[in-house]
């Protein structure tokens, strides 16, 4: 496994990430929690130590369930979390209505607002604290950009609990390079979480150089696509009620055919790599300039072994742009 520093924290992880939004079984038609919790401890004996998860996943669930997968071992991850969607409260910015139900006992429609009050910040990293089982947090990231607050009055309170010893990066996530601007005008922030794969590249001619140049670490989410690259999802694939892929145009008949066929193509590299398409995907995500961790959702502790040994994984440069070629071209 490689390991990188998250921007200029000091904080060394690992290349391949966790990413537990699946885990909490909100939007993705349920949760097993027994095998959550084995998914995430097969991941760290893989050697992946960066686990990604946010208050949002399955409305505290995801947190709870990386909590009790870290007991004992807790000084060995590096726990990225996040603030800023709120759901137990009408402030901020509304964001969407989860219509998901029965989750955690709850009986209708879910709220969510975007909310990065000093105060509200307070409350929540609280919560995710006892929800963990823990007194810190490696990595605290703005999880959606709230409009309604002033970006220096929501970094002014991370940075209070920096000083605090509470968290020990700041991080944000789904943010413009503007805002990225902002943030930095009050004080060091260390990564920037978006959404990058070689299906989404829009964060190549932005984010990605901008962070880049300044020392700040580029966390890509769903590199996998949402498990479309992982080559599994069939024309005739049908997902379980509840689970958000349904309905997603990512993953209509058209789009599965296409990527399908993208997949064809690269099968020649993962052949010399001996390596499945994930590990073909993930590895290629964090081989790109200026993406330094990829973080990879897993529901199973196959999928999480299969996801970390990418993590092993060195492109040759002429390999990469053949790649990259073969991305472009379909
Ligand atoms: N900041 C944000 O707003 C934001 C947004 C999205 C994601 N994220 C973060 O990024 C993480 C990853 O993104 P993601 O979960 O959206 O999608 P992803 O990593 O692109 O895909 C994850 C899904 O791919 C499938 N999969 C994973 N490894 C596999 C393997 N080796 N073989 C076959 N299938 C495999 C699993 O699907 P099945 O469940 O079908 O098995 C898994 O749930 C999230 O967990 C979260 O931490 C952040």
């Amino acid at each position: 496994m490689q390991y990188r520093e998250l921007g200029k924290s000091g904080i060394k992880a690992s290349a391949v990430g966790l990413g537990a939004w699946a885990i909490g079984g909100w939007m993705w038609g349920g949760t097993e929690e027994k095998e959550s919790v084995e998914t995430i401890k097969a991941a760290m004996d893989a050697g992946i130590n960066l686990i990604d998860t946010a208050p949002v996943y399955g409305f505290g669930l995801s947190e709870e369930i990386v909590g009790r997968a870290l007991k004992g071992v807790r000084e060995r991850a590096v726990l990225a979390t996040k603030c800023g969607l709120v759901w137990d409260r009408e402030e901020g910015e509304y964001h969407f209505t989860s219509d998901e139900k029965a989750i955690r006992g709850g009986s209708g429609d879910i709220k969510v607002f975007k909310y990065l009050s000093p105060v509200s910040i307070r409350s929540e990293i609280e919560m995710s604290l006892r929800r963990i089982g823990t007194d810190y947090i490696d990595l605290y990231q703005t999880h959606w950009q709230d409009a309604t607050t002033p970006v220096e009055d929501t970094m002014n309170e991370l940075l209070k609990l920096k000083q605090e010893g509470k968290i020990r990066a700041i991080g944000v996530s789904n943010a413009g390079v503007g805002h990225l601007e902002s943030y930095l005008k009050t004080g060091q922030i260390d990564a920037d979480q978006e959404s990058y794969s070689m299906l989404d590249r829009k964060r190549e001619k932005d984010n990605i150089p901008y962070c880049e140049k300044r020392g700040i670490a580029f966390l890509a989410y769903s590199p996998l696509a949402r498990g479309l690259l992982t080559g599994k999802v069939t024309p005739d694939f049908v997902f379980n009620d509840g689970d958000h892929r349904r309905d997603n145009p990512l993953f209509s008949r058209g789009n599965r055919i296409r990527v399908r066929k993208m997949l064809d193509e690269l099968s020649v590299f993962a052949e010399k790599y001996d390596a499945s398409f994930a590990q073909l995907a993930v590895a290629w995500t964090f081989h790109q300039q200026g993406c330094t961790h990829a973080l990879a959702g897993a529901r199973r502790p196959g999928q999480a072994m299969e996801n970390a040994k990418a993590g092993d994984m060195n492109f040759g440069g002429e390999d990469l742009a053949a790649i990259n070629k073969i991305i472009d071209s379909c």
